[in-house]
């Protein structure tokens, strides 16, 4: 009864919608027409299936791809929708990113992840699409190609991992990753006891099973309708995702005759509902730069500002790490995404339209929420605003982002002196440094790991605290980058900052002993020294050398774009998009 039916075909005649994209290759009566039904009959598909909608399944399977390991199997019942529907299945691999391996950093391939998906999605006879993603950049990548090559699609995440458990505790990868590996640096656990966290916390298939990137972009392809409602928080395991899986197939194929593709369903309405979501979820900042670039990809500018305006009016819902105290299941049994769209409804487009043919109304009409311990009412919330704050100064003209929910109370308002890293390496290199000049006052600056001066803007923005003030229980310091950070990590970290050092943005011209005060009501970041210094030190800069002179990393740092423009590659934007 849970499982959520295709809605009755549209009134729409057949001979009103556009013709099929798989028509005009298989109907065609010449010589490629011969060609393309011999060929693909050769593998099985008969006259009467090829005359079928055909809906393409991209499936990002891949042994070196954890969070994707299941999708073999959850292929399986996709078709098993799409047969039901009287549609046609054509699997299809694209490349597969997932976070664990990727060197230097799965950022640097998400665009190419868009680019591989867009062209296969553009170039082959399919009518519709199912996506199968879930890794971090995944999703992002995918929903990118789709408002790309426009044709009808549906997301289906991989779901979030089981809770790891261990001693009657849960475990959250990778939250809790960070935890063990410092206990055992410290002593606190051997060898042994490590190898047992390192087998309890990752017991399932499926993506991180906190509020992290993968969990926060499985919400937004939902929030957005771009997924069916209560898709993204099912377990990867769970029987009820292979439910969800069917009546994805059955649906993309309903979504064909309906002709209802990306552009009319993620529209700026959408898109505000999905931040909106990312709000309230104490969602990660690197959806930020994942929904400007979407929306780029649809041909609007998303400014950083609407992020601000509305984290300021969305109150922080949602109890689940690194933010909370719950994980995913605990989502999943309280009811999901439609449960927490439902108690911010007053706040959201309710009339949005979705792959399921409904608005965002009818979808959550039936939903409740089944524990307020997780999904807190509109007028309870934790906070009362949303996590995620964008700052603004002549430390980073074109914006930067502070998780705001997660900054220690006496750092929200602060002064220091400045001691800066010029690069990555320079940071490993030094931090732990006992000659290192530096207090608990002090802001740790690091420059040179945003997009292009990384490249690909890795998840370094958590500096660490040097050891010498961490034996001395120092927690928290103020740290600015411009490098991005972990779904999962916490503390006083400006990141994103943009223009990036790289290309001679303000954070290349701070210097060791220079003030800086970040304040967050205030939504401000300074860099306290004169315009006239700065100009000085302007004149004497010189761009750091590039990382990369050939192939597709020379081509990412000669193209990207910066982070408040959603690191996508300026010749990816629509025309008329500058
Ligand atoms: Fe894939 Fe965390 S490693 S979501
Ligand atoms: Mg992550």
């Amino acid at each position: 009864a849970d499982e959520p039916e295709p809605q009755a075909p549209s009134e729409r005649k057949d001979s009103e919608r556009p013709p099929l994209r798989s028509a005009a290759y298989f109907g065609e009566q010449e010589l490629w027409g011969f060609i393309h039904r011999s060929f693909t009959k050769s593998m099985g598909y008969t006259e009467a299936d090829i005359r079928r909608p055909v809906i393409g399944i991209a499936n990002t399977f891949s042994e070196l791809n954890k969070c994707h390991s299941h999708f073999r199997e959850l292929t399986d019942y996709v078709k098993r929708g799409v047969w039901q529907a009287g549609g046609t299945p054509m699997e299809f691999p694209t490349i597969s990113i997932g976070e664990p391996y990727i060197k230097p950093t799965t950022m640097l391939l998400r665009n190419l992840m868009a680019m591989d998906t867009e062209e296969m999605l553009s170039g082959h006879p399919i009518d519709g699409v199912v996506l199968l993603g879930g890794c971090d950049k995944t999703v992002p990548a995918q929903l990118m190609a789709a408002a790309s090559a426009n044709i009808p699609a549906i997301v289906l995440t991989g779901g979030p991992m089981l809770n790891g458990r261990l001693g009657g505790r849960a475990l959250g990868a990778c939250t809790d990753c960070y935890g063990f590996t410092l206990d055992h640096k410290a002593g606190v656990i051997d060898d042994a006891q490590l190898a047992v966290a390192e087998n309890a916390i990752c017991r399932s298939d499926g993506h991180c099973m906190v509020m992290g990137t993968a969990s926060t972009m499985a919400s937004i392809a939902e929030a957005l309708g771009m997924a069916l409602p209560g898709s993204a928080a099912i377990p990867a395991p769970d029987s009820r995702r292979r439910h969800m899986a069917v009546a994805t197939g059955r649906q993309i194929v309903e979504l064909v005759r309906r002709d209802l593709r990306p552009r009319d369903i993620m529209t700026e309405e959408a898109m505000a509902n999905a931040i909106t979501v990312t709000m309230a979820s104490g969602g990660s900042t690197n959806a930020i730069i994942h929904l400007i670039a979407i929306a780029q990809r649809l041909g609007r500018r998303l400014p950083l500002d609407t992020f601000d305006a509305i984290s300021r009016r969305t109150p922080f819902l949602l109890n689940l790490r690194p933010s909370g105290e719950y994980q995913m299941e605990e989502y999943f049994e309280a009811g999901g995404v439609p449960a927490l769209m439902k108690e911010l409804l007053p706040l959201l487009h309710a009339d949005c339209v979705t792959v399921t043919g409904g608005t965002v109304a009818d979808n959550v009409a039936s939903a409740a929420v089944l524990d307020r311990k997780v999904i807190r009412p509109l007028a309870e919330p934790l906070e009362p605003e949303g996590g995620i704050a964008v700052l603004r100064g002549n430390l980073a003209p074109d914006g930067a982002l502070i998780k705001q929910t997660a900054v220690s109370p006496q750092l929200k308002r602060h002064v220091g002196r400045a001691l800066v890293f010029d690069s990555p390496a320079d940071l490993q290199a030094r931090i732990d440094d006992p000659e290192l000049e530096v207090d608990e006052h002090s802001v740790l600056v690091l420059r040179n790991a945003g997009p292009i001066g990384a490249p690909g803007m890795p998840e370094i923005g958590q500096i660490p605290i040097p050891k010498k003030l961490l034996v001395r229980g120092v927690r928290d310091m103020v740290r600015i980058s411009d490098a991005r950070i972990s779904g999962t990590s916490y503390g006083a970290l400006v990141v994103h900052a943009a223009p990036e050092a790289a290309i001679g943005g303000p954070l290349a011209l701070v210097r060791d002993g220079d003030e800086i005060e970040l304040d967050i009501a205030a939504r401000r970041l300074e860099l306290r020294v004169g315009e006239d210094e700065l100009a000085r030190r302007r004149a004497a800069w010189t761009p750091p050398p590039r990382q990369y002179d050939r192939g597709y990393g020379r081509l990412f740092q000669e193209r990207v774009l910066q982070a408040d423009r959603g690191c996508d590659f300026d010749f990816l934007l629509p025309p008329g998009l500058d």
